[in-house]
C-alpha cells in the first residue's frame, strides 16, 4: 500500500499543467495572485511566495499597485540564491494606470524589475485600458479629477513602448488586462507585437463565454482572476447583487464529493475549461496547488458548473468612469462597441 501524501509534501513543478503561449513559451497553468488588498501586510504575501515556491508553485502574478513588491523581491531574490533557476519561474508585473505616458513606461517597467530583484519579466500588463489614477484604498465613488475614457490611440502609444520592452529584453511577452473585445480588436489590429495573454476576471458565476471564445480563438491565453471569487476583498468593493461562487450549492456539494474546499473546486475548474487561474492566498496555497493534480473533475461536474454562469462582474471598476451619468456598465463596453467619450 502506498503511502499517504503528508499534507505539507511539495507538488512537482513538472506535474502542475502548463499553457504554451503564441510565443511558444511555456506557463505553469496555475499562478500565486499577489494582492493583499488592505487585510494582508506585504511581508505575509512575500512570506507565502517563499512559501507557495516550497510546495511547487512557478508562477506569481504581481502588480506595482499592490504595493508590495520591493517586499516580494526579497523572496525572489532567496529563491534564486536558494538554487531556482529564473527561467524556472515565471513572474509577472503590470504597469499601473498612472504610468501610461510614453515616457514612464520603461521607466516603471525597470523599477518593478529592480524591486522585484528578477532581471526580467515573463509578463508585463497593461493594468487597466484606462490612464486613471485614484489613490490606493479610495471608495468606489471616488474619480481622479482628469479622468479619461478608452483613447485608442493613446493605448497604442503606451503599447509601443510595451513592445520596446521585448526588443529590450527587459520582458518576454507583453499583455493586456481588463480589456473587451472591441478594443481588443483594435489593439489586434494595430500591434505589432500582439498580446500573449489578456487578464481578466473569470470565475464559475462569471465566465465571461464570448471574451474567453475571443481570446482563445486569437492565440491569447486566458489568466482569470478572483477565481475563487475573492471572497477577502474589502466591503467597499461589494455590491447587494454579488454572489459568491464557493457558497454555490452545486460547487459545495462537488467539493463534498471530492473531499476538498468549493476555493479549490473553483481552481480546478478553471484549469480544467483552459484558462489560467492566479489564486490569492496565504493560507491555503498548497491546497489549491494540489487540487490542479489531483484527481480531475468528471465531465458531468464541469457541464454543471458551466450552468452556473450568472454573469456577476465582482470588480466593477467604478472608479475608472470619466464623466457624470455613467454606470460601470459602461466600461465594459455591453453593447458590442467601444462606449464613446
Ligand atoms: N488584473 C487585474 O486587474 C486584477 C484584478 C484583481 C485581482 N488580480 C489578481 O488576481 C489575484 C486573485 O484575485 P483575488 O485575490 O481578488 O481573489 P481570489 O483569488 O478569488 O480569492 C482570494 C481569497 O480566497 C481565499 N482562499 C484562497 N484559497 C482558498 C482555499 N483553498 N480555501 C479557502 N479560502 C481560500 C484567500 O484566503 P487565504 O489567504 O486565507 O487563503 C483569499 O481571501 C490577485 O491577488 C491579483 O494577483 C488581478
Amino acid at each position: 500500500m502506498s503511502q499517504p501524501t503528508p499534507i505539507d509534501a511539495a507538488i512537482h513543478p513538472a506535474s502542475v499543467p502548463q499553457r504554451t503561449l503564441s510565443t511558444g513559451a511555456k506557463m505553469p497553468a496555475v499562478g500565486l495572485g499577489t494582492f493583499g488588498s488592505d487585510h494582508v501586510s506585504p511581508q505575509q504575501v512575500a512570506d507565502a511566495v517563499l512559501g507557495a515556491a516550497a510546495v511547487g508553485y512557478r508562477h506569481f502574478d504581481c502588480a506595482s499597485v499592490y504595493g508590495n513588491e520591493k517586499a516580494l523581491g526579497v523572496s525572489f531574490e532567496k529563491l534564486l540564491a536558494g538554487g531556482h533557476k529564473r527561467e524556472d519561474l515565471w513572474i509577472t508585473s503590470k504597469l499601473w494606470n498612472d504610468k501610461h505616458n510614453e515616457d514612464d513606461v520603461i521607466a516603471s517597467c525597470r523599477k518593478s524589475i529592480a524591486d522585484l530583484r528578477v532581471g526580467y519579466l515573463d509578463l508585463y500588463l497593461v493594468h487597466w485600458p484606462f490612464p486613471n489614477f485614484h489613490a490606493p484604498g479610495c471608495d468606489v465613488t471616488s474619480r481622479s479629477a482628469d479622468a479619461k475614457p478608452y483613447i485608442h490611440e493613446n493605448y497604442m502609444k503606451t503599447w509601443r513602448k510595451m513592445e520596446e520592452l521585448v526588443r529590450l529584453g527587459l520582458v518576454r511577452h507583453i499583455g493586456t488586462s481588463n480589456m473587451t473585445i472591441p478594443k481588443l480588436k483594435l489593439v489586434l489590429r494595430d500591434a505589432e507585437i500582439k498580446p500573449a495573454v489578456n487578464e481578466m476576471e473569470l470565475h464559475p458565476h462569471f465566465q465571461q463565454p464570448e471574451l474567453f471564445k475571443f481570446v482563445v480563438e486569437n492565440g491569447i491565453e486566458p489568466i482569470g482572476y478572483c477565481p475563487i471569487g475573492s471572497p477577502g476583498r474589502p466591503e467597499r468593493d461589494r455590491t447587494p447583487e454579488d454572489t459568491a461562487p464557493t457558497e454555490d450549492p452545486v460547487i459545495v456539494d462537488i467539493a463534498r464529493r471530492h473531499g476538498i474546499h468549493p476555493a479549490v473546486v473553483c481552481i480546478k475548474w478553471a484549469v480544467q475549461r483552459g484558462q489560467t487561474p492566479i489564486p490569492f492566498s496565504v493560507n491555503n496555497y498548497r491546497a489549491n496547488l494540489a487540487g490542479v493534480v489531483s484527481d480531475p473533475l468528471t465531465e458531468e461536474e464541469m457541464r454543471q458548473i458551466a450552468a452556473l454562469d450568472r454573469n456577476c462582474r465582482l470588480i466593477k471598476g467604478q472608479v475608472f468612469l470619466w464623466k457624470e451619468g455613467q454606470t460601470w456598465e459602461d466600461l465594459w463596453d455591453i453593447h458590442g462597441e467601444i462606449t464613446p467619450p
